[in-house]
């Protein structure tokens, strides 16, 4: 049942199973009208935001999901602290003019149960397969993660039956690995890249922002700093790969707060490392660094001079 709401959120329903979500859909769907999807974890940050605004600029209704996905989580990672507060993300969801909030508990989106432990590493027969580009980068520092997003996007996006569906670019992987999903499965979503919203120090808008303090705050914009630095260069014609990447190293490895997994210079369709970049190709710079309690990661785009 739709649980109404007062205050600020008033006026956005929440709903928890599929059927009452179909029950709002359904005369959306009737009248040929076009449905929008933004898939989230909650926590929501103006880069949220900014994917509901898309969807709703050119849909029909707009449909965001919270659900906290332990799938994706390793063992030992932020599952459990990982920052909830639905209260105020359907206040988001309503000033942002979303239709619909769907709230699945772990119960409608994993009803045959959890594998042990909330981790996902051997997905067989019959499970979403993630496909290559999940296993470099952030598959390697997270090798169940890539296998617990696919598998919740395809649940999700058979539960909503979006035409769009709205991911950001922050996340350039997950990106990529549901393009990759989307178009082995059949799907019929179009899948709708949106770039990353920043803080006005250039640090990436995420939810795990919230776990830094303030001396790991001051120094997490080096990420874009040395990001933006490594687009510049990687524009030059002389430019050189190996020497691109070990100045991104250098210059978040100056910063004492950080402790960088990676800093790399990729093909933006494989993310690997290009095989012969000519000039005006496009390629995605991509970074992973440890801030204390927080992992964050970003990206920007460079084209090869
Ligand atoms: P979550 O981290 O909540 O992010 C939800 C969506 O918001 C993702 O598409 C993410 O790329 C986008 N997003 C996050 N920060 C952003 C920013 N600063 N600018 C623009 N977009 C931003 O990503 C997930 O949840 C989950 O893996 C999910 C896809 C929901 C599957 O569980």
């Amino acid at each position: 049942m739709s649980r109404p709401l007062t205050g600020p959120a008033a006026g956005v329903p929440v709903v928890t199973t599929v059927a009452e979500l179909a029950g709002h859909l359904e005369p959306v769907r009737d009248d040929g009208g076009i449905v929008g999807f933004v898939p989230t974890m909650g926590a929501l940050h103006d880069g949220h935001a900014s994917l509901v605004d898309a969807s709703v600029a050119g849909v029909d209704a707009t449909v965001v999901s919270i659900f906290v996905n332990p799938l994706q989580f390793g063992v030992g990672e932020d599952l459990d602290a990982y920052p909830r507060d639905l209260a105020t993300d359907l206040a988001r969801c309503a000033a942002h003019r979303a239709t619909v909030v769907f709230a699945p508990t772990v119960g409608v989106m994993y009803p045959e149960g959890l594998p042990s432990e909330g981790t996902y590493a051997n997905p067989g027969p019959g499970r979403v397969q993630p496909g290559a580009v999940a296993l470099p980068l952030e598959g390697r520092e997270r090798p169940t993660h890539f296998a617990g997003v696919a598998e919740v996007v395809a649940r999700l996006l058979r539960a909503v039956g979006p035409c769009r569906a709205f991911f950001g670019e922050k996340d350039f992987q997950q990106l990529q690995v549901v393009r990759h999903l989307v178009s082995e499965s059949g799907l019929p979503v179009e899948v709708v890249g949106c770039p990353t919203v920043r803080e006005s120090d250039g640090l990436a808008r995420s939810s795990r922002n919230a776990y830094l303090n303030v001396e790991e705050r001051a120094a997490a914009p080096v990420l874009y700093r040395a990001l933006q630095a490594a687009a510049d260069a990687v524009a030059e014609p002389d430019w050189d790969r190996v020497a691109v990447e070990s100045a991104m190293a250098a210059t978040i490895g100056a910063e004492p707060a950080g402790s960088l997994d990676y800093a790399v210079v990729v093909d933006p369709i494989t993310l690997r490392p290009p095989a012969a970049p000519a000039p005006g190709d496009e390629l995605r710079l991509l970074v992973a660094c440890r801030f204390g309690k927080a992992r964050l990661i970003d990206n920007v785009e460079a084209v090869a001079g």
